[in-house]
């Protein structure tokens, strides 16, 4: 089969890796892919936004399945685009992933569904916002509707700071379009989870559970990036909350969409935080989460092709979806300075005895020679029988891959292992 990755980070790397074990698999086209995908498939550079030029692609050389990673093309209507002119996909389409694309769309589903999630009221008029934050309570979270790169949401300690939020998006358009409504929530507290799920519409089948570290610096601290590290399982993620999550949120999740004529079919991501009164829904993701997707694939005992092509074929059910109960560690390895300005164009080397474990975001080939070229570069990854050693073992992949400039957290996973510990 030849396959199309549309994407072209550390995500889209473990795709193509876990694809790769596929024996019938004969190319993998990532579009655009990076340099160091180059070496796992054919990069071809067409933007992962450009969906004329993907559809075009896949039609003139015969692609056979296509999946779609990044949210951009998908919330674009990617999966449609291709599904018109006869290329079977993953993922979901334009009318689905508006789970993703419209905060202000999901909160009413979870409203109308009765889904657990924090009490919000979203504003379209700028004045009324502003009225409202007078009065919220504090701390509150001000969230741009549309997608904002992961940066679209404040946690605003103070009602100057809610305040300055809302005018950031509604008067200074910071994130353009996606800030021309606004939602308002309430600020809740507990662990995250992050529970990515193979589903068809109708059946919904949990990956293992992660968890994800998205401030830049150790201790929670500093700015929120992409994900600076991600560990599986969660140890907060107990059989009990997952019970609970699957009652109260998987399945009624997968039941409201349908019902709304949107059937989802492909990865929704569940970013959850278990809260004293329950699991509730933070966000939800129409795709693959980036890190979580280098932990969880890894531990993915059963064929990736075959479970996606059983989600687009409605035949989840009866596909086996097994993974491993060992625990995996990703540690981000990014350009100091990350996620506010850094310098890039950095001779990369990875060992090869560990460039397996290694799923490239941001680098890319020149001369044969992989140079920088983002601010997350690459996520070392480790699978061992207990997190301890995952962590330790990833720990001491870093430190074998050197480029200058390099920078990553000190405790991926010590919030995990102090969980564990109890
Ligand atoms: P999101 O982009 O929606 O994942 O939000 C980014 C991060 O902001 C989440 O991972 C949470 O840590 C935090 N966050 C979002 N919504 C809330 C909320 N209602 N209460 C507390 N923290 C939140
Ligand atoms: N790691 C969070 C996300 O993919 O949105």
């Amino acid at each position: 089969m030849k396959l199309l990755v549309v994407g072209g980070g550390g995500r889209e790397h473990a795709i193509i890796k876990k694809l790769k074990e596929n024996k019938t698999v004969e190319t993998i086209y990532a579009l655009p892919g990076n340099g160091g995908i180059a070496a796992d498939a054919v990069c071809v550079p067409v933007k992962a936004t450009d969906i004329d030029g993907i559809v075009r692609f896949a039609v003139e050389n015969n692609v056979d399945y296509a999946v779609v990673a990044p949210d951009d093309p998908l919330v674009m209507g990617a999966v449609d685009a291709l599904e018109e002119k006869g290329v079977r996909c993953f993922g979901p389409t334009k009318a689905a992933a508006i789970i993703e694309g419209s905060k202000a769309f999901s909160k009413d589903l979870m409203k109308r569904y009765g889904i657990p999630t924090a009490r919000y009221e979203i504003f379209d008029d700028m004045a009324k916002a502003l009225e409202y934050v007078k009065t919220c309570p504090i701390p509150t979270v001000v969230k741009a509707d549309g997608l904002a790169l992961g940066k679209g949401v404040i946690i605003a300690q103070t009602r100057e700071e809610a305040e300055e939020a809302v005018r950031s998006m509604m008067e200074d358009k910071k994130f353009g379009k996606s800030g021309e409504k606004v939602v308002i929530e309430e600020f809740l507290t507990g662990p995250e989870v992050s529970v990515l799920s193979f589903t068809d519409g109708e059946t919904v089948v949990p990956m293992v559970s992660s968890m994800d570290h998205k401030r830049a610096g150790d201790g929670d601290t500093g700015l929120n990036t992409g994900g600076m590290g991600t560990v599986a399982p969660n140890p907060y993620y107990t059989k009990d909350v997952a019970q609970r999550c699957m009652d109260e949120i998987f399945l009624p999740t997968i039941r409201a969409m349908k019902k709304e004529g949107r059937t989802f079919k492909g990865c929704l991501y569940f970013g959850l935080m278990i809260t004293e009164d329950g699991p509730k829904v933070i966000e939800y993701n129409c795709r693959f989460g980036d890190p979580e997707t280098q932990v969880v694939l890894p531990l993915l005992e059963s064929d990736l092709l075959t479970v996606m092509t059983a989600v687009t074929d409605g035949k989840l059910a009866e596909t086996e979806v097994r993974f491993s109960d060992k625990s995996a560690c990703c540690l981000i390895m990014a350009s100091e300075g990350y996620p506010v300005s850094y310098k890039k164009g950095f001779e990369l080397t990875i060992p090869e005895e560990i460039a397996d474990n290694v799923y490239v975001a941001g680098a890319v080939l020149e001369d044969g020679k992989l140079l920088t070229s983002g601010g997350r570069v690459l996520g070392a990854v480790a699978v061992r029988d207990s997190l301890k050693k995952a962590v330790d073992a990833a720990y001491g992949m870093a430190r074998q891959i050197s480029f200058e400039n390099a920078y990553y957290r000190s405790d991926i996973g010590a919030r995990a292992l102090k969980a564990l510990e109890g």
